[in-house]
């Protein structure tokens, strides 16, 4: 009998733990990957108007991760609703929905468009709080200062029935102080962690090898960063949800992070290395999942 991985989040049931993070799964991956098989599809950030995003190269390879500055390229929130997430919605997996905006207000108001639209709220399971993309100027404020992701949490939470997940940065001293501040500002979920923020440069010419000069890090460099933050974050919160994100590459490290506190994962750039590794990864899960 194959193993049941499903559990339960913001009321709902899940066919497993495994998702797959923002802005790492757009374009052909619904055609190649059989998304019925994730537990949800969390979707590029979207914002109040359409982004062309930062100047190229928008991703560089470093030894163990990448570095990428993409600057949040999407088409607003208009076509996002009444195109983009139709292609979604017509698998049987749960989609999250990831808003980025540059004050609290903004962010309350991209809420309250996906609330008020004609899509399907059952298929919603949740939003998430893009509080830490560090490729948009000011962007970083949402989750370095706790009184803005405060803010930022409470006014999304006022507008929508919508389960929220505060999403946060690395770049922070104290993880817990703002993980506490989404938590009392309503916050259904947390998720750890966003991209840290790195540089590459090119010797020979002195200059970096992004566009925006610098960008932020993910992938296996920093999944012991992500464990660390997703660790201290369960001590002292032992009641909030909790969707573990850094550097996932099979089932072992998904279960590192179930480890120190995880209740879901979400994988980001080892797709880009194998466009199905989500599905491989359950698939491996399912057999380590008795151990
Ligand atoms: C190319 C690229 C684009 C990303 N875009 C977003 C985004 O739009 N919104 C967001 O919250 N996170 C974004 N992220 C961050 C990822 O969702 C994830 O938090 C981070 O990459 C760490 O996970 P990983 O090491 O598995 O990639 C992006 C990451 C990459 C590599």
């Amino acid at each position: 009998m194959s193993q049941d991985l499903s559990i339960r989040l913001f009321g709902k049931a899940f066919k497993t733990p495994i998702m797959v993070a923002s802005g790492t799964f757009g374009g052909i991956y619904d055609k190649v990957v059989d998304l019925n098989q994730l537990g949800a599809v969390v979707l590029k950030s979207v914002t109040v108007n359409p982004r062309k995003g930062n100047p190229p190269p928008r991703i560089v390879e470093t030894a163990s991760g990448t570095i990428n500055s993409i600057g949040l390229e999407n088409p607003g929130i208009e076509s996002f609703l009444s195109d983009e997430i139709h292609r979604y919605l017509a698998f049987d997996t749960f989609i999250i929905i990831s808003i980025a905006g540059k004050s609290p207000e903004e962010f309350a108001f991209l809420a309250k468009k996906i609330q008020d639209s004609d899509i399907d709220k059952s298929k919603i399971a949740a939003i998430e709080l893009n509080l830490s993309c560090p490729n948009v100027a000011g962007g970083l404020d949402f989750s370095t200062k706790s009184d803005l992701a405060f803010s930022t949490t409470k006014s999304v939470k006022e507008v929508t029935k919508i389960p929220v997940i505060s999403k946060l940065s690395p770049n922070v001293t104290d993880i817990v102080v703002l993980a506490k501040a989404c938590v009392d500002a309503g916050a259904d979920a947390i998720s750890l962690i966003n991209t840290v923020k790195a540089m590459a440069v090119d010797w020979k010419t002195g200059k970096s090898l992004i566009g925006s000069q610098v960008g932020g890090l993910s992938g296996p460099a920093i999944k012991p960063i992500a464990l660390r933050f997703v660790y201290e974050v369960r001590q002292a919160l032992p009641a909030v949800p909790i969707i573990g994100i850094g550097g996932i590459m099979n089932a072992h490290d998904v279960l590192e992070f179930f480890s120190v506190g995880a209740n879901a994962v979400q994988i980001g750039t080892a797709n880009f290395v194998e466009a199905d590794i989500t599905v491989r990864i359950t698939d491996d899960l399912r057999r380590l999942w008795r151990r």
